[in-house]
């Protein structure tokens, strides 16, 4: 039986169990009218043409195999060897004691070809372990040498990229059209090393601290008795999280299901913060804008997708040359600016709004990896990879991704994970670091100490981070400005009529599973608080009475009294 075919009745089974739970149901289909959300609220560029995006993947054909005995040796058909180099006879029959005996162990063919098989698979991300990628290139188009010395900013300079999208919470191979924020992560091997931006299409995240990260992704994946998802989990956790409503109400707008990775934006999210050669600093967040478009799917258009329709679609439209472009732009503000915020700049709970964006370059992906394992599945994105002229902000998440990520990537890749093709930058690496499993580091000096006068390696004081002040009570504390609900209420009144429709329906699907009246009342709450049309219409759909949503917003603005009315 062909793979596909087993793929197709896995899908299939899927589809029959979605029923109305949106988190739960398979996506996208590849027919696709879909509207440019929120176009209003994101950025713009002019002439930004459009696609609705069709890919009419070709059937991937088989490229023919050769009996391993047929016309070995010729330039046409390679010789097989063992991984030692060594060339093999015979590829289809164990090293057996004659018609009725054992097999061997001295096949050595045999134990290697098993043994590889076995240890084929690497521990997969323990988030965003679904994904795709594309190679491509990025091209600075301003000057913004006066709020960053990074390299790769001169203006007209190309650099090279690759880039990884993914779903958050479902596992490999799981289907594409999974509700979830989706990842859109970038690597660039600048002359001055790699800079990883790892950000999400979504412009903010559910939490505010790193602390809080385990128990979210806890709540979100298959509950550990019953192996399901399971919306009773994931609503406990997020009716003690006000600070989520912003992102749950994006990821449950169609949002959450986008009709190709070539029609989202992408978000770094966090503020971070931009230095210039003379050591001056401001505090940036940047966005991809899609020049394809943000296109999404609705529920109905999701429940007739197929699996890897994501990927489908990004492989087939760069096989046809119909490249994918995006335009980065950044938004910048000084310390100076936030005393007139009423939330806190730092908190990746809001987005900057009103603060004006500039476009600093721009992003073609045109290639697809020759191997998915070794570029897609071992690339390694981590916030810590930062050049010269970008540093990290006080943000509370970034703080603990910075991290996360490498020390994961530690443990499902190797200690050497940076030495991989794909991981490796371009600029040399030059440090004592050493030694550990599968190391290629080609060293041949003995002087792995510094300083070492007998072999003298230099450290660039141009290079030295950016200083700062910081007097502060140490405490373990929530941020002054939480401010947790006025932005969700923004984002549903910029949503069209059907989209605020899709909105409620969406949501309503995951919440009407949830058996606890209690929790069910505060997550409306936490909507109406946002927008009351928008709670309103929620708490009919989940049959909560709005006396008792009336009565959580009380005890919610009683328990948090500087909440109250912001808007
Ligand atoms: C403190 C909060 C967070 C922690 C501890 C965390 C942790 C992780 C970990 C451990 C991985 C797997 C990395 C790997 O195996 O290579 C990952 C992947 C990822 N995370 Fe986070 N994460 C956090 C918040 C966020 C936020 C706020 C965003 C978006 C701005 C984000 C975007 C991503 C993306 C895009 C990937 C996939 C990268 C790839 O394609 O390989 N994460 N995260």
């Amino acid at each position: 039986m062909k793979n596909l075919n087993s793929r197709q009745a896995m899908a299939a089974m899927l589809l029959a169990a979605a029923s109305t739970s949106a988190l739960m149901a398979p996506a996208a289909a590849q027919t696709m009218p879909v509207a440019d959300t929120q176009a209003e609220t994101r950025m713009t560029t002019a002439a930004a043409p459009v696609s609705a995006g069709k890919p009419a993947l070709a059937q991937a054909g088989v490229a023919g195999t050769v009996d391993a005995k047929g016309d070995a040796g010729s330039a046409a058909t390679p010789q097989m060897t063992r991984d030692n180099g060594a060339p093999i006879g015979e590829n289809r029959h164990s090293k057996a004691a004659g018609d009725f005996g054992p097999v061997l162990l001295e096949d050595t063919t045999l134990i290697e070809k098993l043994a590889r098989f076995d240890r084929e698979r690497e521990p997969e991300r323990v988030v965003h372990a679904r994904g795709t990628g594309a190679h491509g290139v990025f091209t600075a188009t301003a000057d913004i040498s006066n709020i960053t010395s990074a390299s790769l900013f001169a203006s007209g300079k190309q650099t090279p990229v690759f880039v990884r999208f993914s779903t958050v919470i479902h596992p490999s191979g799981s289907p594409e059209g999974m509700r979830d924020p989706r990842g859109f992560a970038t690597k660039f091997y600048t002359d001055q090393g790699n800079w990883d931006l790892v950000g999400n299409n979504l412009p903010i995240f559910f939490i505010r601290d790193a602390i809080q990260f385990p128990d979210m992704i806890h709540s979100l994946k298959p509950s550990p008795v019953t192996n399901k998802q399971d919306p009773n989990r994931f609503f406990d956790f997020f009716s003690a999280t006000p600070e989520a409503t912003n992102m749950l109400a994006h990821v449950y707008s169609n949002l959450g299901t986008p009709a190709s990775y070539r029609t989202m934006d992408g978000n770094g999210v966090h503020a971070f913060k931009l230095v210039n050669a003379k050591g001056e600093t401001v505090f940036a967040k940047f966005r991809w804008i899609s020049r394809q478009g943000v296109k999404n799917l609705n529920g109905a258009q999701v429940a007739t997708a197929s699996w890897n329709y994501l990927t489908d679609d990004l492989y087939g439209e760069i096989a046809k040359g119909d490249f994918p472009v995006w335009d980065l732009m950044v938004q910048t503000m000084k310390p100076s600016e936030f005393a007139k915020l009423d939330y806190n700049p730092f908190d990746d709970t809001k987005e900057w709004l009103g603060v004006p964006f500039r476009k600093i370059g721009e992003m073609t992906l045109n290639k697809v990896p020759t191997n998915f394992f070794e570029f897609t599945e071992q690339s390694a994105f981590a916030p810590a990879n930062m050049v010269p002229g970008i540093e990290a902000s006080p943000d509370r998440m970034l703080q603990g991704r910075l991290f996360s990520y490498s020390d994961t990537q530690r443990h499902r890749i190797g200690a050497n994970v940076m030495q991989l093709p794909v991981n490796r930058p371009l600029a040399s690496v030059v440090n004592n670091n050493q030694d550990g499993q599968l190391d290629h580091a080609t060293r041949t000096s003995d002087v792995n100490y510094f300083p070492a006068a007998t072999a003298a390696k230099s450290t660039d004081a141009r290079y030295r981070a950016s200083t700062y002040a910081v007097d502060a009570m140490v405490d373990a504390k929530p941020i002054a400005k939480t401010n947790n609900f006025a932005q969700a209420g923004a984002f549903y009144r910029a949503l069209s009529a059907q989209d605020r429709a899709d909105l409620v329906t969406n949501l309503a699907g995951d919440l009407n599973v949830v058996t606890s009246a209690r929790t069910k009342t505060i997550m409306v709450s936490y909507f109406y608080q946002a927008d009351q049309d928008f709670g309103t219409r929620l708490a009919t759909a989940v049959n909560v009475p709005m006396a008792d949503v009336s009565r959580a917003v009380a005890d919610y603005r009683a328990a948090n009294p500087a909440q109250t009315t912001r808007r």
